[in-house]
């Protein structure tokens, strides 16, 4: 780029060598060729992976909002992930790079990743696993929950993986909603130096859930739990069996046939069980991937997110796969055993890109520069945020404490539902901290008042995606009309996210955060309405509402009001066991920060809580309207 564009605010520009290394040098170039033709811009893309069977349309928009991609054709992601690698010299790459909290390191290169993906695939058959068939993953962050999520795509399985920070009531919904008849675990993890029990938390919540017939257990800690016969195996010894062989064939999928579902929360009731397919989800994931973070062979990538949320499925596990590149993964806590433990892993493996959300960045910036100063960071060459909004403080230190002014940060804003990357800049683009750049080639972003008109730039409203894209949910697991009334009712024909945003002159978008009762603790997605139930679920408390409220390492905090029965008195201790009981029965991340006491809650006539005024309340901030608010 020779001329440099003027934009407004403060911007930073790419560096000449990150101009001669990119893929797209004009991002908007680019960005025209698919508006001009949405179909021609991802038939191409698809056409880089290979299919068994071609399709017959790129995009069928009969039956919006369930748009179906590449309709016709058959093929399986863990074919364009795994097995094609095996034709060439990737065969022989490292896939996998993992190190465990105490130190150990495990290495797969593409033969062994699909060796062990094949066996435990055929253990999983064993078991009576079939296509179609749901299977729950509640793991550590280990590479057999790599291996645990391949090998049921390749048979055609479904995976539904819960976050292991999650605990027995989130669990045992999920796996109730999901139908599983196998549960894959392990014996714990480690974290922060302690075990963390998931398989106890397995046989919690399994009590209660008819489907389970069998759980596989990997061993991690080997500390002493429970193996109940005829019903847990441990994984390690499935895989010496002679069923357990290396070679299991990939099963054929159509297009739409369901690749995983990952749990989300909403705004009210339960969590959606939100499907992704194959042949889109791959094609999305992919593109994505090689062209945000400019993906080659001689990266080192570390996306540093868990595996159980979306973060981890498109960009931990399968993004990477699908380009053949070598993915990094760690177990542990950032600051274990002291806050250096993250730099120290990209000076030691050479890690070429991080990405990572703010709430992380901002928790070790807490720590001062001093901790990455001590390291050899110069193998980096790219960074991203990814979850909320990234503060341009933080962002600053980012890029110039670890990036050291040299390497661009990507930050990408998406959901669960989305499957990947939407807004984003490319490598290229000069960047604004705390902005997410603009749409991905072949979305139309826009920012919309309450009726559906596009506010004026500069102005704050809501922020919708005009056009499909591949990787996009296509439903919520037997919830077709809750999927459509979710996102597509707001604004017929466009999605909506759920999130406040605005649009600059230079078309950079600025995420503000969730309209809904979505919070995000951590970066992540938990819902009020969850929360508000395991309140209730204590034996003191009445009623109570949820909400987020600001917090300077976590982005956003859990602060619930509670109303007590009738014999309970207001005090520390029970807010206290308030407190330890949600984090008990939902787990940990779910902690509140704070419980409050109150006579009463603020409700709309039609008995609805007002969460909005309680947060204006707690903020000291104007009540906006409250027209509908009961006396
Ligand atoms: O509010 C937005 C926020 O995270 C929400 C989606 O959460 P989840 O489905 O858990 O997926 C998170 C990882 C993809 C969004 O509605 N969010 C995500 N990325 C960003 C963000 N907010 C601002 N900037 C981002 N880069």
């Amino acid at each position: 780029m020779s001329v440099k564009p003027q934009l407004e605010g403060e911007v930073f520009y790419p560096t000449p060598e990150v101009v001669a290394q990119a893929r797209i040098k004009d991002w908007s170039e680019v960005a025209r060729r698919a508006a001009d033709d949405l179909e021609g811009f991802w038939g191409k893309e698809a056409e880089e992976l290979e299919w068994y069977r071609k399709w017959d349309t790129v995009l069928d928009r009969s039956n919006a909002p369930f748009f179906r991609w590449f309709k016709g054709s058959q093929c399986n992601i863990i074919h364009n992930a795994l097995d094609r690698h095996q034709r060439s010299w990737r065969k022989n790459k490292l896939s996998l790079i993992w190190v465990g909290e105490r130190g150990e390191v495990r290495t797969y290169s593409y033969f062994a990743l699909n060796r062990d993906v094949s066996k435990f695939a055929n253990v999983l058959k064993a078991m009576g696993v079939k296509k179609g068939d749901r299977v729950t993953i509640y793991m550590p962050r280990i590479p057999e929950i790599v291996i645990a999520m391949l090998a049921c795509a390749k048979i055609g399985a479904v995976h539904s993986v819960v976050y292991g920070g999650f605990s027995v009531d989130a669990l045992q919904g999920r796996i109730e909603d999901s139908e599983s008849k196998v549960v894959l675990t392990a014996d714990g993890g480690f974290m922060n130096g302690k075990v963390v029990e998931l398989k106890k938390t397995v046989d919690d919540a399994v009590r209660r859930c008819p489907t389970v017939e069998t759980v596989i257990v990997v061993q991690r800690t080997a500390h002493e739990i429970r193996m109940e016969a005829g019903r847990d195996y441990w994984y390690h010894e499935l895989m010496k069996l002679p069923l357990a062989t290396g070679s299991c064939p990939t099963e054929v999928m159509d297009a739409g046939d369901p690749l995983y579902m990952l749990y989300t929360s909403g705004t009210t009731g339960k969590p959606k069980g939100l499907i992704h397919g194959h042949a889109g989800y791959m094609t999305g994931v992919y593109s994505t991937l090689k062209y945000v973070f400019d993906m080659k062979d001689e990266d080192r990538y570390w996306c540093a997110a868990d595996p159980g949320w979306v973060t981890g499925h498109s960009y931990i596990v399968y993004g990477p796969l699908l380009l053949g590149a070598t993915t990094f993964m760690y177990e542990g806590a950032p600051t274990y055993p002291y806050p250096n433990r993250w730099w120290s892993l990209i000076e030691k493996y050479g890690i070429t890109i991080l990405y990572t959300a703010p709430t992380a960045i901002r928790g070790l910036m807490r720590f001062g520069a001093s901790w990455p100063a001590r390291h050899d960071l110069s193998s980096l060459r790219m960074l991203g945020s990814v979850g909320e909004p990234i503060n341009p403080e933080a962002w600053k230190w980012y890029h110039r404490e670890i990036g050291k002014g040299r390497c661009p940060i990507m930050d990408t804003w998406w959901q669960t539902e989305t499957g990947m990357f939407q807004l984003t800049p490319v490598p290229t683009m000069p960047l604004k901290p705390g902005s997410a750049g603009k749409p991905f080639f072949g979305q139309d972003a826009v920012i919309l008042d309450e009726k559906g008109k596009e506010v004026p730039d500069g102005k704050e409203g809501f922020l919708a995606l005009k056009n499909p894209w591949p990787a996009m949910a296509m439903t919520i697991f037997r919830e077709d009309e809750r999927y459509k009334e979710q996102y597509w009712s707001t604004y017929p024909g466009i999605y909506c996210a759920g999130d406040a945003a605005r649009k600059d002159k230079d078309g950079y978008f600025w995420v503000i955060g969730r309209t809904d009762d979505v919070i995000k603790v951590s970066g992540y997605r938990l819902g009020t309405a969850e929360v508000e139930s395991a309140l209730v679920s204590h034996p003191a408390v009445a009623e109570a509402a949820v909400i987020g409220l600001p917090h300077e390492v976590k982005g956003q905090a859990i602060h619930c009001y509670c109303m007590l029965r009738n014999g309970f008195t207001p005090s520390e201790e029970l807010a206290g066991q308030i407190r330890n009981h949600v984090a008990t029965h939902l787990g940990p991340i779910v902690k509140p920060e704070k419980v409050t006491f109150v006579d009463s809650l603020p409700k709309t006539r039609s008995g609805k809580i007002m969460r909005r005024v309680l947060k204006a309340r707690a903020q000291g901030l104007p009540e906006g309207d409250i027209s509908t608010l009961e006396e």
